[in-house]
Protein backbone atom coordinates (compact mmCIF):
# COMPACT_ATOMS: atom_id res chain seq x y z
CA UNK A 1 0.00 0.00 0.00
CA UNK A 2 1.03 3.30 -0.53
CA UNK A 3 0.91 6.20 1.74
CA UNK A 4 2.29 9.52 1.84
CA UNK A 5 3.40 11.11 5.19
CA UNK A 6 4.55 14.50 6.15
CA UNK A 7 6.85 14.73 9.04
CA UNK A 8 6.62 18.24 11.03
CA UNK A 9 10.13 18.10 13.04
CA UNK A 10 9.80 21.48 14.33
CA UNK A 11 12.18 22.50 16.87
CA UNK A 12 13.93 21.28 19.99
CA UNK A 13 14.69 17.65 19.95
CA UNK A 14 11.72 17.50 17.72
CA UNK A 15 14.34 16.54 14.57
CA UNK A 16 16.26 13.91 16.80
CA UNK A 17 13.11 12.05 17.35
CA UNK A 18 11.27 12.38 14.29
CA UNK A 19 14.39 10.73 12.81
CA UNK A 20 14.04 7.28 14.86
CA UNK A 21 10.30 7.44 14.14
CA UNK A 22 10.70 7.95 10.20
CA UNK A 23 12.97 5.00 10.31
CA UNK A 24 10.91 2.59 12.19
CA UNK A 25 8.33 3.42 9.58
CA UNK A 26 10.74 2.76 6.71
CA UNK A 27 11.46 -0.87 8.27
CA UNK A 28 8.29 -1.45 8.43
CA UNK A 29 7.51 -0.72 5.43
CA UNK A 30 11.07 -2.85 4.76
CA UNK A 31 9.15 -5.70 6.44
CA UNK A 32 5.46 -5.45 4.81
CA UNK A 33 6.03 -4.61 1.69
CA UNK A 34 4.47 -0.65 1.82
CA UNK A 35 5.70 2.37 0.06
CA UNK A 36 5.73 4.95 2.65
CA UNK A 37 6.85 8.70 0.82
CA UNK A 38 8.07 11.09 3.29
CA UNK A 39 7.82 15.08 3.00
CA UNK A 40 9.60 17.18 5.44
CA UNK A 41 7.57 20.74 6.19
CA UNK A 42 8.31 23.60 8.51
CA UNK A 43 6.56 24.46 11.82
CA UNK A 44 7.37 26.35 14.86
CA UNK A 45 9.82 28.67 15.79
CA UNK A 46 12.10 27.19 13.03
CA UNK A 47 9.05 28.21 10.35
CA UNK A 48 8.99 31.42 11.93
CA UNK A 49 12.71 32.08 11.65
CA UNK A 50 12.61 30.97 8.09
CA UNK A 51 9.19 32.51 6.91
CA UNK A 52 8.32 34.82 9.60
CA UNK A 53 5.21 32.34 10.01
CA UNK A 54 5.27 29.63 12.48
CA UNK A 55 2.59 27.21 9.72
CA UNK A 56 3.97 28.63 6.63
CA UNK A 57 0.69 28.12 3.84
CA UNK A 58 3.11 25.47 1.98
CA UNK A 59 2.88 23.29 5.55
CA UNK A 60 -1.02 23.46 5.53
CA UNK A 61 -1.30 22.53 1.59
CA UNK A 62 1.05 19.97 2.50
CA UNK A 63 -0.61 18.15 5.59
CA UNK A 64 -4.15 18.44 3.63
CA UNK A 65 -3.14 16.31 0.44
CA UNK A 66 -1.09 13.79 3.30
CA UNK A 67 -2.41 10.19 4.61
CA UNK A 68 -1.18 11.04 8.33
CA UNK A 69 1.23 13.63 9.84
CA UNK A 70 3.66 13.13 12.07
CA UNK A 71 4.74 15.73 14.10
CA UNK A 72 7.99 16.39 16.81
CA UNK A 73 7.64 19.79 18.97
CA UNK A 74 7.44 23.71 18.88
CA UNK A 75 8.68 26.09 20.77
CA UNK A 76 11.72 26.92 22.87
CA UNK A 77 13.74 29.67 24.90
CA UNK A 78 14.76 31.30 21.55
CA UNK A 79 10.90 32.33 20.79
CA UNK A 80 9.51 32.77 24.26
CA UNK A 81 9.75 37.03 24.47
CA UNK A 82 6.59 37.49 25.67
CA UNK A 83 5.93 40.66 23.57
CA UNK A 84 6.80 39.10 20.32
CA UNK A 85 4.35 39.32 17.37
CA UNK A 86 3.78 35.29 17.24
CA UNK A 87 4.77 32.78 18.76
CA UNK A 88 5.45 28.75 17.59
CA UNK A 89 2.89 27.24 19.30
CA UNK A 90 0.35 29.30 17.61
CA UNK A 91 1.40 27.51 14.25
CA UNK A 92 0.25 23.67 16.19
CA UNK A 93 -3.07 24.98 17.32
CA UNK A 94 -3.82 26.64 13.73
CA UNK A 95 -2.72 23.30 12.15
CA UNK A 96 -5.48 21.09 14.63
CA UNK A 97 -8.05 23.76 14.02
CA UNK A 98 -7.63 24.15 10.33
CA UNK A 99 -7.81 20.14 9.77
CA UNK A 100 -10.74 19.80 12.09
CA UNK A 101 -8.87 17.57 14.43
CA UNK A 102 -10.39 17.73 17.34
CA UNK A 103 -10.25 14.50 19.11
CA UNK A 104 -6.80 14.17 21.16
CA UNK A 105 -6.52 10.61 22.15
CA UNK A 106 -3.74 9.91 24.92
CA UNK A 107 -3.61 6.65 25.88
CA UNK A 108 -1.36 6.04 29.39
CA UNK A 109 -0.49 2.34 29.28
CA UNK A 110 1.95 0.66 31.37
CA UNK A 111 4.80 -1.38 29.81
CA UNK A 112 5.32 -3.80 32.70
CA UNK A 113 9.10 -3.24 31.88
CA UNK A 114 8.95 0.35 33.49
CA UNK A 115 7.47 -0.35 36.51
CA UNK A 116 10.07 0.37 38.57
CA UNK A 117 10.50 3.38 36.32
CA UNK A 118 7.55 4.98 38.18
CA UNK A 119 7.81 7.49 40.81
CA UNK A 120 5.00 6.05 42.19
CA UNK A 121 4.80 2.86 43.85
CA UNK A 122 4.74 -0.20 41.82
CA UNK A 123 1.62 -1.43 42.86
CA UNK A 124 -0.08 2.02 42.73
CA UNK A 125 0.34 1.91 39.36
CA UNK A 126 -0.10 -1.91 38.33
CA UNK A 127 -2.62 -2.26 35.80
CA UNK A 128 -2.74 1.28 34.96
CA UNK A 129 -4.46 1.43 31.09
CA UNK A 130 -6.39 4.42 30.73
CA UNK A 131 -7.67 6.20 27.15
CA UNK A 132 -7.79 10.15 27.54
CA UNK A 133 -9.95 12.04 24.73
CA UNK A 134 -8.48 15.78 25.29
CA UNK A 135 -11.31 18.24 23.38
CA UNK A 136 -8.63 20.04 21.25
CA UNK A 137 -9.95 22.79 19.42
CA UNK A 138 -11.96 24.20 21.16
CA UNK A 139 -12.49 25.67 25.30
CA UNK A 140 -9.88 28.51 26.52
CA UNK A 141 -7.39 27.65 24.01
CA UNK A 142 -9.23 28.98 21.36
CA UNK A 143 -11.41 31.70 23.39
CA UNK A 144 -11.34 35.72 23.03
CA UNK A 145 -8.66 36.94 24.09
CA UNK A 146 -7.13 40.37 24.71
CA UNK A 147 -5.12 43.01 26.81
CA UNK A 148 -6.00 46.52 27.90
CA UNK A 149 -4.54 49.44 30.29
CA UNK A 150 -0.81 50.40 31.40
CA UNK A 151 1.33 50.39 34.35
CA UNK A 152 -0.51 48.83 37.01
CA UNK A 153 -4.19 49.54 35.62
CA UNK A 154 -2.64 46.72 32.93
CA UNK A 155 -4.99 43.80 32.73
CA UNK A 156 -5.25 40.85 30.41
CA UNK A 157 -8.04 37.78 29.60
CA UNK A 158 -8.93 34.99 27.90
CA UNK A 159 -12.31 33.73 27.78
CA UNK A 160 -13.54 30.08 27.87
CA UNK A 161 -16.56 28.92 25.35
CA UNK A 162 -17.84 25.56 24.98
CA UNK A 163 -20.68 24.64 22.62
CA UNK A 164 -23.34 21.57 22.34
CA UNK A 165 -22.17 19.99 19.14
CA UNK A 166 -18.33 20.85 20.25
CA UNK A 167 -19.06 18.81 23.76
CA UNK A 168 -20.99 15.97 21.91
CA UNK A 169 -19.28 15.37 19.03
CA UNK A 170 -15.82 14.66 21.65
CA UNK A 171 -18.18 12.71 24.06
CA UNK A 172 -19.79 10.73 21.53
CA UNK A 173 -16.15 9.62 19.99
CA UNK A 174 -14.94 8.85 23.67
CA UNK A 175 -17.88 6.89 24.35
CA UNK A 176 -17.49 4.56 21.51
CA UNK A 177 -14.09 3.74 22.40
CA UNK A 178 -15.20 3.01 26.12
CA UNK A 179 -17.91 0.12 24.57
CA UNK A 180 -14.39 -1.29 22.48
CA UNK A 181 -12.76 -1.92 26.15
CA UNK A 182 -13.82 -1.70 29.66
CA UNK A 183 -17.03 0.00 29.11
CA UNK A 184 -16.35 3.03 31.46
CA UNK A 185 -16.54 6.68 30.59
CA UNK A 186 -15.55 9.41 33.22
CA UNK A 187 -15.74 12.90 32.29
CA UNK A 188 -13.66 15.54 34.12
CA UNK A 189 -14.90 19.26 34.14
CA UNK A 190 -14.87 21.72 36.76
CA UNK A 191 -19.16 22.09 36.90
CA UNK A 192 -18.87 23.54 40.59
CA UNK A 193 -17.29 27.11 39.38
CA UNK A 194 -17.19 27.39 35.03
CA UNK A 195 -20.28 28.15 33.23
CA UNK A 196 -18.70 25.69 29.97
CA UNK A 197 -18.28 23.06 32.45
CA UNK A 198 -22.19 23.34 33.72
CA UNK A 199 -23.04 23.14 30.02
CA UNK A 200 -20.30 20.39 29.01
CA UNK A 201 -21.91 18.38 31.97
CA UNK A 202 -25.64 18.71 31.04
CA UNK A 203 -24.53 17.64 27.78
CA UNK A 204 -22.21 14.91 28.23
CA UNK A 205 -25.35 13.49 30.52
CA UNK A 206 -27.59 13.66 27.65
CA UNK A 207 -25.46 12.05 25.54
CA UNK A 208 -24.56 9.32 27.67
CA UNK A 209 -28.70 8.87 28.09
CA UNK A 210 -29.83 9.00 24.88
CA UNK A 211 -27.01 7.03 22.79
CA UNK A 212 -24.78 5.22 25.69
CA UNK A 213 -26.85 3.73 27.85
CA UNK A 214 -24.99 0.36 28.28
CA UNK A 215 -21.32 2.58 29.40
CA UNK A 216 -20.70 2.75 32.65
CA UNK A 217 -20.58 6.47 33.00
CA UNK A 218 -19.55 8.88 35.84
CA UNK A 219 -18.06 12.25 36.91
CA UNK A 220 -15.43 13.92 38.34
CA UNK A 221 -14.39 17.63 39.12
CA UNK A 222 -10.73 18.06 37.54
CA UNK A 223 -9.09 18.94 40.84
CA UNK A 224 -10.02 15.94 42.80
CA UNK A 225 -9.43 13.72 39.21
CA UNK A 226 -5.56 15.02 39.61
CA UNK A 227 -5.57 13.76 42.79
CA UNK A 228 -7.45 9.92 42.05
CA UNK A 229 -4.76 9.88 39.12
CA UNK A 230 -1.91 9.36 41.11
CA UNK A 231 -4.13 7.66 44.24
CA UNK A 232 -5.73 5.28 42.19
CA UNK A 233 -4.91 5.13 38.43
CA UNK A 234 -5.88 1.46 37.59
CA UNK A 235 -9.80 2.49 38.15
CA UNK A 236 -10.17 4.33 35.02
CA UNK A 237 -11.18 3.49 31.23
CA UNK A 238 -11.75 6.17 29.16
CA UNK A 239 -11.48 9.61 30.48
CA UNK A 240 -12.87 12.77 28.49
CA UNK A 241 -11.75 16.14 29.01
CA UNK A 242 -11.75 19.78 27.94
CA UNK A 243 -8.83 21.41 26.08
CA UNK A 244 -7.22 23.12 29.06
CA UNK A 245 -7.53 19.83 31.57
CA UNK A 246 -7.08 17.55 29.26
CA UNK A 247 -3.63 19.14 28.25
CA UNK A 248 -2.61 19.01 32.36
CA UNK A 249 -4.22 16.30 33.49
CA UNK A 250 -2.07 14.02 31.06
CA UNK A 251 1.36 15.50 31.75
CA UNK A 252 0.63 14.60 35.45
CA UNK A 253 -0.39 10.86 33.82
CA UNK A 254 3.01 10.78 32.05
CA UNK A 255 4.56 9.70 35.35
CA UNK A 256 2.39 6.48 35.63
CA UNK A 257 4.57 5.14 32.93
CA UNK A 258 7.53 6.31 34.41
CA UNK A 259 8.47 9.69 31.50
CA UNK A 260 6.90 12.08 29.51
CA UNK A 261 9.02 10.73 26.70
CA UNK A 262 6.91 7.46 27.03
CA UNK A 263 3.53 9.11 26.19
CA UNK A 264 1.80 9.59 22.48
CA UNK A 265 -0.76 10.73 20.89
CA UNK A 266 -3.51 10.86 18.34
CA UNK A 267 -5.51 13.58 17.09
CA UNK A 268 -8.31 13.24 14.75
CA UNK A 269 -11.41 14.98 13.28
CA UNK A 270 -14.48 13.57 11.37
CA UNK A 271 -12.32 12.65 8.26
CA UNK A 272 -9.10 13.89 6.65
CA UNK A 273 -6.04 13.09 7.81
CA UNK A 274 -4.86 12.34 11.57
CA UNK A 275 -2.16 14.56 13.17
CA UNK A 276 0.61 12.19 15.60
CA UNK A 277 2.94 13.37 18.20
CA UNK A 278 4.38 12.70 21.28
CA UNK A 279 2.43 14.51 24.09
CA UNK A 280 5.98 16.21 25.37
CA UNK A 281 7.63 19.13 24.29
CA UNK A 282 10.66 20.00 22.38
CA UNK A 283 12.95 19.80 25.47
CA UNK A 284 15.03 22.67 25.26
CA UNK A 285 17.19 21.52 28.54
CA UNK A 286 18.25 18.22 26.50
CA UNK A 287 17.81 19.53 22.71
CA UNK A 288 20.98 18.62 20.63
CA UNK A 289 22.57 16.42 23.31
CA UNK A 290 21.06 12.84 21.54
CA UNK A 291 19.67 11.54 24.95
CA UNK A 292 16.24 12.28 24.40
CA UNK A 293 13.48 9.15 24.46
CA UNK A 294 12.35 8.79 20.75
CA UNK A 295 9.51 6.08 21.85
CA UNK A 296 6.79 8.67 22.35
CA UNK A 297 7.29 9.73 18.61
CA UNK A 298 7.78 5.86 17.73
CA UNK A 299 4.77 4.96 19.40
CA UNK A 300 2.67 7.88 17.81
CA UNK A 301 3.81 6.46 14.42
CA UNK A 302 1.87 3.12 15.68
CA UNK A 303 -1.20 5.00 16.25
CA UNK A 304 -0.59 6.52 12.74
CA UNK A 305 -0.65 2.43 11.04
CA UNK A 306 -3.52 1.98 13.12
CA UNK A 307 -5.73 4.85 13.13
CA UNK A 308 -4.99 5.94 9.39
CA UNK A 309 -4.03 3.40 7.88
CA UNK A 310 -5.89 0.69 9.09
CA UNK A 311 -2.11 -1.05 9.79
CA UNK A 312 -3.13 -2.44 13.13
CA UNK A 313 -0.64 -5.89 12.56
CA UNK A 314 2.32 -3.26 11.76
CA UNK A 315 1.14 -0.89 14.43
CA UNK A 316 0.88 -4.10 17.36
CA UNK A 317 4.64 -5.11 15.77
CA UNK A 318 5.86 -1.42 16.58
CA UNK A 319 4.62 -1.56 20.21
CA UNK A 320 6.13 -4.93 20.83
CA UNK A 321 9.14 -3.72 19.37
CA UNK A 322 9.92 -1.40 22.01
CA UNK A 323 8.45 -3.60 24.96
CA UNK A 324 11.15 -5.77 23.85
CA UNK A 325 13.44 -3.17 23.81
CA UNK A 326 12.37 -2.30 27.58
CA UNK A 327 12.56 -6.11 28.40
CA UNK A 328 16.35 -6.33 27.17
CA UNK A 329 16.99 -3.08 29.60
CA UNK A 330 17.51 -0.18 27.43
CA UNK A 331 16.66 2.81 29.18
CA UNK A 332 17.51 6.57 27.73
CA UNK A 333 18.34 8.56 31.01
CA UNK A 334 14.47 9.85 31.96
CA UNK A 335 14.11 6.13 32.26
CA UNK A 336 16.86 5.15 33.76
CA UNK A 337 15.99 7.28 37.33
CA UNK A 338 19.33 7.46 39.43
CA UNK A 339 21.20 5.38 36.82
CA UNK A 340 21.95 7.73 34.08
CA UNK A 341 25.26 5.80 33.38
CA UNK A 342 24.30 3.43 31.46
CA UNK A 343 21.53 5.23 29.96
CA UNK A 344 21.46 4.79 25.94
CA UNK A 345 20.84 7.62 23.54
CA UNK A 346 18.10 8.63 20.92
CA UNK A 347 19.84 6.47 18.36
CA UNK A 348 20.65 3.83 19.99
CA UNK A 349 16.96 3.71 21.04
CA UNK A 350 15.73 4.01 18.02
CA UNK A 351 18.45 1.65 16.38
CA UNK A 352 17.44 -1.08 19.21
CA UNK A 353 13.68 -0.70 17.91
CA UNK A 354 14.40 -0.96 14.57
CA UNK A 355 16.30 -4.10 14.86
CA UNK A 356 13.45 -6.02 16.74
CA UNK A 357 11.40 -5.06 14.05
CA UNK A 358 13.82 -5.99 10.80
CA UNK A 359 14.65 -9.00 12.14
P1 LIG B 1 8.71 19.63 27.69
O1 LIG B 1 7.69 18.58 27.53
O2 LIG B 1 9.44 20.03 26.46
O3 LIG B 1 9.80 19.16 28.76
C1 LIG B 1 9.49 18.91 30.14
C2 LIG B 1 10.57 18.04 30.75
O4 LIG B 1 10.46 16.71 30.23
C3 LIG B 1 11.97 18.51 30.43
O5 LIG B 1 12.82 18.29 31.51
C4 LIG B 1 12.40 17.61 29.27
O6 LIG B 1 13.79 17.40 29.15
C5 LIG B 1 11.65 16.32 29.60
N1 LIG B 1 11.31 15.60 28.35
C6 LIG B 1 10.33 15.90 27.48
N2 LIG B 1 10.34 15.05 26.45
C7 LIG B 1 11.35 14.20 26.66
C8 LIG B 1 11.86 13.08 25.94
N3 LIG B 1 11.35 12.68 24.78
N4 LIG B 1 12.94 12.42 26.46
C9 LIG B 1 13.46 12.79 27.63
N5 LIG B 1 13.02 13.84 28.36
C10 LIG B 1 11.98 14.53 27.88
O7 LIG B 1 7.99 20.86 28.37
P2 LIG B 1 8.52 22.36 28.64
O8 LIG B 1 9.97 22.34 28.97
O9 LIG B 1 7.57 22.92 29.58
O10 LIG B 1 8.32 23.10 27.24
C11 LIG B 1 9.37 23.32 26.32
C12 LIG B 1 8.80 23.91 25.04
O11 LIG B 1 8.02 22.91 24.38
C13 LIG B 1 7.87 25.10 25.24
O12 LIG B 1 8.18 26.04 24.24
C14 LIG B 1 6.48 24.52 25.07
O13 LIG B 1 5.56 25.47 24.58
C15 LIG B 1 6.75 23.46 24.03
N6 LIG B 1 5.78 22.36 24.02
C16 LIG B 1 5.43 21.89 22.80
C17 LIG B 1 4.59 20.81 22.69
C18 LIG B 1 4.24 20.32 21.32
O14 LIG B 1 4.86 20.70 20.35
N7 LIG B 1 3.26 19.46 21.19
C19 LIG B 1 4.13 20.18 23.84
C20 LIG B 1 4.52 20.68 25.09
C21 LIG B 1 5.35 21.76 25.16
C1 LIG C 1 0.59 19.83 23.94
C2 LIG C 1 1.26 21.17 24.13
C3 LIG C 1 0.50 22.23 23.36
C4 LIG C 1 -0.88 22.34 24.01
C5 LIG C 1 1.13 23.62 23.26
C6 LIG C 1 2.55 23.58 22.80
C7 LIG C 1 0.33 24.49 22.32
O1 LIG C 1 1.41 21.48 25.47
O2 LIG C 1 0.47 19.40 22.78
O3 LIG C 1 0.22 19.20 24.93
O4 LIG C 1 -1.01 22.97 25.07
O5 LIG C 1 -1.81 21.78 23.44
MN1 LIG D 1 0.91 19.80 26.78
Amino acid sequence: MKHSIVLLPGDGIGPEIVEQARLVLVAIAERFGHEFTFSSQQIGGIAIDETGDPLPQATVDACRSASAILLGAVGGPKWDDPSAKTRPEAGLLRIRKELGLFANLRPIKLFDQLADASPLRADIVKGTDILFFRELTGGIYFGESGSSGEGEDETAFQSMTYSRSEVKRIVRMAAQAARGRSNRLTSVDKANVLEPSRLWRRVAAEVMAEEFPDVNYDVVLVDAMAMHLINRPADFDVVVTGNMFGDILTDEASMLPGSLGMLPSASLGESGPGLYEPIHGSAPDIAGKGVANPLATILAAAMMLRHSMSLNEEADLIEAAVAEVLADGLRTSDLARGDSESAVGTEAMGAAVVAKIAK
